[in-house]
C-alpha cells in the first residue's frame, strides 16, 4: 500500500463517523486523492537539498503533506523531511497522528513530524507583527501546502485583528492562511494552496492582493471545475 492510500482509508472512516455539521464548524472539507497528487506535483523540488522543511496549515487528515511526501520519496538526493502540521480541531488530531505515524514507518526517507494543535493565525501573532516577544528567527519552510478553511470572519475577530495589514472589513480565513503561509516561507520557497477565486477582485481582498503579489510571485493558477454531482461533499 502506498503512503496516500492508507490516509484515504482512515479519512473515509472518519468522515463516516463525524457528522458534516460538526466538521463544518471548522471549515473542514477534505481534499480528494487526485487533487492532493495534482497539488504535490506543482512543487519544484529544490535541487541539491538533502533536507526539506514542509508546513501544512489546517492539515486535517494530513492528505496534502502525505501526497507531497509520497512524491518526494522519488527524489534520490533527499534524505530527510521535517514536517509541521497545524490543526485546531481536537477531534481530528488522533487521525492525523495515526496517518503520520504510518507514513514515518513506511516511507523510504526519514521523516520527523510535529503536530501543533493550535490556531494557525493566532499562535503566530507576535512573530507576524514583529511585536515585543517575537521570535527573531522563526522556523521558515521550503514548501507550504494547504487547503485552508473557508470561513467569513467578522472585522473584529481576533484573526482579523492579528493581520490588519491584509484586512479591509470582514476577511475570509482562507486568505489570512495564504498571507501567513507567505510569511512562513523561506526566500525562494514555494506555496501551493487550493482557495476560492474571490480574492482576485474586490475591495475586501485588495490589501491581501497587494501584499501577496508584491512579496510573492504567482507562477501557476489552476481553475478546478466543480462537477455537478448529487450528494457531493460540499
Ligand atoms: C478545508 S479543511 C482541509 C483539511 C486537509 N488539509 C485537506 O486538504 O483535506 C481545513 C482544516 O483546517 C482546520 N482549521 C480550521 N481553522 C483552523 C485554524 N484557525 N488553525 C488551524 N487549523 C484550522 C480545520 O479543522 C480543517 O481540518
Amino acid at each position: 500500500m502506498n503512503l496516500l492510500d492508507f490516509t484515504i482509508q482512515t479519512t473515509n472512516q472518519y468522515i463516516d463517523q463525524i457528522p458534516k455539521s460538526q466538521r463544518k464548524k471548522y471549515g473542514q472539507f477534505f481534499t480528494s486523492k487526485e487533487t492532493a497528487i495534482f497539488m504535490a506535483d506543482l512543487f519544484d523540488v529544490p535541487a541539491g537539498k538533502t533536507t526539506l522543511h514542509i508546513l501544512d496549515p489546517g492539515a486535517g487528515s494530513g492528505i496534502l503533506s502525505i501526497a507531497l511526501l509520497e512524491r518526494l520519496q522519488g527524489i534520490p538526493q533527499l534524505k530527510s523531511v521535517h514536517l509541521v502540521c497545524y490543526e485546531n480541531d481536537s477531534k481530528i488530531i488522533e487521525l492525523l497522528k495515526t496517518n503520520l505515524d504510518w507514513v514515518c514507518q513506511n516511507s523510504t526517507i526519514q521523516i520527523n513530524y510535529e503536530i501543533r494543535e493550535d490556531n494557525y493565525i493566532l499562535s503566530q501573532i507576535l512573530d507576524y507583527s514583529g511585536m515585543i516577544g517575537a521570535n527573531p528567527s522563526p522556523l521558515k519552510y521550503d514548501m507550504v501546502v494547504s487547503n485552508p478553511p473557508y470561513m467569513k470572519m467578522t472585522k473584529d475577530s481576533p484573526e482579523a485583528k492579528a493581520m490588519p495589514d491584509v484586512c479591509y472589513g470582514a476577511p475570509n480565513l482562507y486568505f489570512l492562511f495564504a498571507a501567513m503561509g507567505l510569511f512562513n516561507l523561506i526566500h525562494n520557497g514555494e506555496l501551493v494552496y487550493i482557495i476560492p477565486r474571490s480574492w482576485t477582485s474586490g475591495a475586501y481582498f485588495k490589501r491581501f492582493r497587494q501584499k501577496f503579489l508584491s512579496e510573492g510571485t504567482l507562477q501557476h493558477i489552476h481553475l478546478f471545475v466543480r462537477p455537478c454531482l448529487k450528494n457531493s461533499e460540499e
